[in-house]
């Protein structure tokens, strides 16, 4: 079935962690008019099955490796922001040989069984320049000898309205020989202090030892706004009015809030996007890796928004949009 004849998106969400595509996805579909069907997602962490069952009433599937083809429903759309786990490439570049027991081959042999129209795929920035570009560029052979064209792009949170600095690499493709044109409308970035909660309790507040020992690094100007104090590997600090990317394996005074204080569960959420609705139903630490290792919603929202007026019937008219 093509894509431009259905009503309804049936769609996988592979790697689904917290749901941030499906967040994505459901906001898209209801601009276009179309009915999303998740009708498989799968992740092996269970604050992340906790997590997604809680928001969406749909319990993910546990290891993809583990799960044969024939047990995915057949859908129109795959998405995955797969883990960032490193390729073995050892000299010879046998495209899909090569990514045996990687994530990605999790995803080429679904594609390779189901060929839905379309696809989706997120990683780190890093990936670009992964083994001089040679991991990237078996990806996109793999995806290509699946019956695909593939675009990607790095896109950087920040130029779509959210104060986070996070770039990531995002691959679309497609079944139909369609241009597929990356072009997004102009973002305002939202202000930190339309992310930042009044009266945090003192628990998230880094010791008075942090603090002053952050104070001493800092060489910068104070600002009278809000700003988030990142310390970079070598321990150089700086302040800026946006956040850096939120990261899963951070050490915990990795973003302080005025060099003061942690994120909160919830701010951490809104810098990626997601609405307040969102339910919190794990533990500080597991709320820290679930939304590090999650994705910046509006950039899913501007690829999809990119893939439908690409592929889907231009005569589906959207309404307009917004992105949060
Ligand atoms: C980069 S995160 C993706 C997060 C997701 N995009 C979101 O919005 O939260 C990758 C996810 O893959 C999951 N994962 C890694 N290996 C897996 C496997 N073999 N089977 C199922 N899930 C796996 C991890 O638990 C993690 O949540």
């Amino acid at each position: 079935m093509l894509f431009n004849q259905i009503q309804s998106l049936r769609y996988v969400d592979l790697f689904c962690g917290i749901g941030g595509f499906r967040i994505a996805t459901e906001t898209v579909c209801k601009n276009y008019n179309l009915k999303p069907v998740c009708v498989f997602s799968s992740d092996w962490d269970l604050d992340a099955q906790k997590t997604y069952q809680a928001n969406f009433n749909d319990s993910p599937q546990g290891d993809l490796t583990k799960i044969p083809v024939e047990a995915i429903p057949k859908h129109d759309l795959l998405l995955a922001g797969f883990p960032c786990q490193p390729f073995s490439i050892c000299g010879k570049l046998n495209g899909f040989e090569d990514i045996r027991g990687t994530a990605f081959f999790d995803i080429a042999r679904i594609l390779d069984y189901h060929q839905p129209e379309a696809l989706v795929l997120e990683n780190v920035k890093q990936l670009v320049g992964h083994q001089k570009g040679k991991t990237l560029q078996i990806i996109l052979e793999v995806l290509r000898n699946l019956g695909y064209y593939v675009e990607y792009k790095v896109l950087n949170a920040l130029d779509f309205g959210l104060p986070q600095k996070r770039e990531r690499v995002f691959i679309v493709g497609c079944r139909q020989s369609v241009r597929f044109q990356w072009t997004f409308p102009d973002f305002e970035m939202k202000s930190l202090s339309t992310i930042l909660e009044k009266d945090v309790p003192l628990n998230y507040y880094a010791s008075e030892r942090i603090q002053q020992n952050r104070i001493v690094k800092y060489t910068g100007k104070i600002s009278n706004e809000p700003t988030i104090w990142h310390e970079n590997k070598a321990g150089h600090i700086s302040a800026y009015p946006y956040s850096c990317a939120i990261r899963a394996g951070a050490s915990y005074n990795y973003l302080l809030v005025d060099g003061k204080r942690r994120l909160t569960e919830r701010e951490m959420l809104r810098l990626q996007g997601f609405p307040d609705e969102f339910k919190v139903v794990c533990s500080y630490t597991a709320m820290r890796k679930l939304v590090g290792n999650s994705v910046a919603i509006p950039c899913v929202r501007a690829v999809l928004e990119c893939l439908f007026k690409t592929v889907i019937n231009p005569l589906l008219s959207p309404q307009p949009s917004t992105y949060y």
